[in-house]
């Protein structure tokens, strides 16, 4: 099988987003279509059947999502598309604003019929300003084609969306932050019950996808879900974009097939490391993912197998270090990053960050203790299970995962200690 699929890519560079007659030649709204003509039942057994995954980190099943929003009433409910993209090493999201627009409102689209929705959102992170007036506009032409507003596609089917612009907090990723931003108040998560699903933005039911889930959404409507089923292995379905960076000869989004090795995407898929080099280690799914040690390069690119050795596909960020790098450095900015973006609501984060940012520092000056080791490691764990919200719970996982798999590269940092390779 071919490392590099075009099947969610496949309109890159095919057409301009102001010409939206260049999108309806290469099958664009065939989608949409379908959708309106075979309802929303038909919509949701397509996604069943197709196996699609939430692209945006928890990895949800896409077709349960809609069908508790599908069934639920309400006088009003909102669709968000999460463009939030916040997670460092994670680009993917942006490749699709940028080069498939006409998708992503389509997805969007299909997603407020399937659920009775007449209000969409779209949430774009800040430092994408430079997309936001690209997408305003196409959403303007779209509606002045009849793909969006009032009784589209002569449906009786009334749907309109709007930009909003993310401030640039990590956290507002996060759906029921992002609801928060958006009701004007500061980011923060909500408790939960109830769920944004079922009381979300202004109260209403919202249903929140990312912006590849909902790529998915259309090219499985527009191709059929068995030909999307074709990819990938038997428990993950499909292809996945990823955000390839780091030390790699040939950084960049790639749409992979699920199911190739680590290995295969290093080497075939990004032409091996910087400067020929050797690999040290890959951190998937950005900075709230594991680091994986060489050693287990073979490892398959599937929800099962990394699932299996306790590594998360999450945004779908592969970043390669070479023997250059060092772990407490990279742990340091990791957790650095994190204690930056912590909002402050829970103690086990608000504090864990601080208390590991500052044991980091100690060990990385080389005057850390065994003390400091296991304190960080105890503080780590109490953050994973006792924080408020995801961002809490994954932002000790690196370091988690750099005690599990290179405790002697952490010693050789404290006092006393020296490991030789
Ligand atoms: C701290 C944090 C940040 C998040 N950031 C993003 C993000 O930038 N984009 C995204 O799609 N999902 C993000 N999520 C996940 C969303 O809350 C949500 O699960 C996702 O948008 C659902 O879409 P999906 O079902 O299509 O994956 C984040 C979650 C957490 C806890
Ligand atoms: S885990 Fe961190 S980001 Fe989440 S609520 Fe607690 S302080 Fe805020």
């Amino acid at each position: 099988m071919n490392r590099v699929q075009k099947l969610i890519t496949e309109n890159f560079d095919k057409y301009h987003y102001k010409n939206i007659d260049e999108y309806i030649e290469i099958g664009g709204f065939h989608a949409l279509k379908k959708a309106i003509h075979n309802g929303a039942d038909y919509v949701i057994s397509q996604i069943k059947l197709s196996g699609l995954r939430g692209r945006g980190g928890a990895a949800f099943p896409t077709w349960k999502k809609w069908h508790i929003g599908h069934n639920r009433k309400a006088d009003r409910k909102f669709v968000f598309c999460n463009a939030d993209e916040g997670e460092p090493g994670t680009f993917k999201d942006r490749e699709l604003l940028k080069k498939d627009p006409y998708k992503i409102i389509e997805g969007m689209t299909i997603s407020a019929f399937v659920n009775g929705a007449n209000e969409g959102y779209i949430y774009i992170r800040e430092e994408y300003s430079y997309l936001h007036d690209n997408f305003r506009e196409a959403i303007e032409i779209a509606e002045n084609h009849g793909y969006l507003g009032k009784d589209i596609l002569n449906s009786g089917f009334d749907f309109s969306i709007k930009v909003f612009s993310g401030a640039g907090a990590y956290v507002c990723g996060e759906n029921s932050s992002m609801i928060e931003s958006m009701e004007g108040k500061a980011g923060r998560p909500r408790i939960k019950p109830p769920r944004i699903g079922e009381v979300g933005y202004l109260n209403k039911p919202t249903l929140v996808n990312n912006v590849e889930t909902l790529a998915c959404v259309t090219t499985i409507l527009k191709h059929g879900a068995e030909e999307y089923a074709r990819y990938g292995t038997e428990s993950s379905t499909g292809t996945k974009i990823i955000s390839l960076c780091g030390n790699i000869k040939r950084p960049g989004v790639y749409e992979i097939p699920f199911g190739i090795t680590l290995k295969e995407i290093i080497y075939d898929v990004g032409g091996g490391v910087e400067k020929d080099g050797k690999v040290k280690f890959l951190q998937l799914g950005g900075a709230s993912g594991a680091i994986l040690p060489r050693d287990l390069l073979e490892t398959k690119y599937s929800y099962e197998d990394l699932d299996a050795n306790g590594f998360p596909i999450g945004s779908g960020s592969i970043l390669v270090a070479d023997e250059t790098q060092s772990i407490v450095k990279f742990l340091e900015a990791i957790e650095d990053f994190f204690y930056h973006e912590s909002c402050g609501k829970c103690t086990p984060c608000r504090e864990g960050k601080r208390q590991i940012s500052k044991i980091l520092r100690k060990i990385s000056a080389g005057e850390g203790t065994m003390d400091d080791l296991n304190n960080i490691e105890k503080i780590a764990n109490v953050m994973k299970h006792a924080s408020f919200c995801g961002l809490g719970q994954t932002a000790p996982t690196a370091l988690l995962s750099a005690i599990k798999y290179f405790s002697p590269e952490l010693c050789s940092n404290i006092d006393g200690i020296r490991v030789t390779y």
